[in-house]
């Protein structure tokens, strides 16, 4: 046995701060060898932001741009979420360096990119282990300035230059959505027509950009595929949906960046609740099980896609007459979801099925008639949510888009948006006989309009009828 060695004597006070301490400051400074690292930008990225850049470089003409990335929200005193990049940064640059600031100065003809962001602090700079930002002993080795400016072909320059920079600028546009922070820091204002200008830029998806939702949306049909077979190993947990939602979550984080947004996984009851995301219930091997589930790929485009499964393989006749429903209305909203049509046709097409589709059942003391009318909206009750949105580098795309451009406009070679109807019984809801309540059903594909006008459903690996939904769901438990 060994005798413990008695505490070093110290004085009680606290200990003294490492960079005020000469010895270990210059001790910690040496005996480092180079890491090996690039920078890391997905294939394509670095062009396809030049392009955008162009684009915006035409929409703006002559007006110096600022968009901010943003940095990592606080989750409780100093500890933070993971950090994602805004997304109109994401769009210009094809990176999200935490804290960086693109700059398009208008140069007469078009503009001149520049990025600013923080440097890596290396052995010999006190923050290599005194900031949990930028020391490499926090966050690992790190790309130079130089090495990002290589991979994205854009100048980097450290961030500490910026404010002479805003100085140079006249009256710049500036976005930066999750930024309040450097906005306040350098007295800027977010301009909403800045951040309407490329949202309508946004909405019109180059071959680059589908590469990377059709990546996004194979690697969820997969991650559907892994949480239908995680279904047996789910029932009888407490909390079955958490553990499909996180056998999700954890092959979109293995496969992509990640979730494109909170997954959503509802069983039974909590399946009409349309942003189900506690996800603390258990699976009930009966009822219908809604999973609303998108990989958002490295590049950070996201799928968003929504089945309803039978858990045990069979949906119970009630749950199917609902989802019979639901696949018309899917199928009616596909059919009106094309090149040239008005936006909201789609909306409306499925609309209409579910309004027919609740008066047959008797649920609407209206005509149908009277229920797709402005005034009366009363088959709303079971769908108070809209049937679609774009789709790209956020889940909501577009969403700051002026409504000429968007709900007021039509549909285009390029747009990638969602097709979503559903129909939402819940439990407590005494307007629907007892075996309807308690079952909710979603169907949402991810529809593109090629560059041909011609329509491709990026999701179509999935199933949408009942009977598909069974067979699939079987066979992925098989
Ligand atoms: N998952 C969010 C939505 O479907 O819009
Ligand atoms: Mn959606
Ligand atoms: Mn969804």
């Amino acid at each position: 046995m060994t005798t413990p060695r008695p505490l070093p004597p110290h004085s009680g006070e606290p200990a003294p701060k490492l960079a005020e301490v000469p010895a270990f400051v210059e001790m910690i400074a040496q005996g480092w060898g180079a890491a090996e690292l690039s920078a890391p930008v997905v294939d394509g990225a670095g062009e396809a932001a030049g392009r955008h850049r162009a684009a915006l470089s035409q929409a703006v003409g002559q007006r110096d741009v600022v968009v901010f990335a943003g940095h990592a929200p606080i989750r409780l005193n100093d500890c933070y979420y993971e950090f994602r990049a805004d997304s109109n940064f994401v769009y210009l640059t094809g990176c999200q360096l935490e804290f960086g600031v693109l700059v398009l100065r208008a140069s007469g003809t078009g503009h001149d990119a520049v990025i600013f962001a923080p440097a890596p602090a290396k052995p010999g700079d006190p923050k290599f282990f005194t900031s949990a930002v930028v020391g490499e002993l926090w966050v690992g080795a790190s790309p130079t300035l130089a090495d990002w400016s290589a991979a994205l072909g854009v100048p980097v320059r450290d961030i500490a230059g910026f404010a002479d920079e805003l100085g140079r600028l006249d009256r710049p546009l500036v976005s930066g959505t999750v930024a309040s922070g450097e906005l306040a820091q350098y007295q800027l204002e977010a301009s909403r027509e800045l951040d309407a200008t490329l949202a309508h830029l946004r909405m019109f998806k180059d071959d680059w950009e589908i590469a990377q939702l059709r990546e996004a949306v194979d690697a969820s049909v997969a991650g559907f595929g892994a949480v239908a077979a995680a279904i047996p190993e789910a029932i009888g947990l407490a909390r079955g949906e958490r553990w499909l939602q996180a056998t999700f979550d954890r092959h979109a984080r293995t496969f992509g960046n990640g979730p494109g947004y909170a997954s959503i996984v509802g069983s039974g009851p909590h399946a009409p609740v349309l942003h189900w995301v506690r996800c603390d219930g258990a699976i009930d091997p009966e009822a219908p099980l809604l999973l609303d589930m998108g990989v958002e790929a490295v590049s950070l485009y996201t799928a968003d896609v929504t089945r309803t499964l039978p858990p045990s393989g069979t949906f119970s006749p009630a749950a199917r007459q609902v989802h019979d429903l639901v696949e018309r209305s899917h199928r009616a909203g596909l059919a009106a979801a094309q090149n040239g049509a008005h936006y909201l046709d789609f909306h409306y097409a499925s609309m209409e099925v579910i309004a027919q589709g609740l008066h047959d059942w008797g649920l609407l003391k209206v005509s149908v008639d009277e229920a797709l009318a402005p005034t009366g909206q009363q088959h709303r009750r079971y769908i108070v949510c809209g049937v679609g949105h774009h789709l790209g580098l956020d889940v909501h795309d577009c969403a700051r888009a002026h409504p000429e451009h968007y709900n007021a406009a039509s549909l285009g070679p390029g747009m990638v948006f969602t097709v979503e109807p559903g129909v939402y019984f819940h439990p407590n809801d005494l307007t629907v006989p007892p075996e309807l309540r308690g079952i909710g059903v979603r169907i949402e594909d991810d529809v593109w309009l090629r560059p041909d006008g011609a329509q491709e459903i990026l999701s179509g690996a999935l199933p949408i009828s009942a009977a598909g939904l069974e067979a699939w769901t079987r066979a992925q438990q098989a």
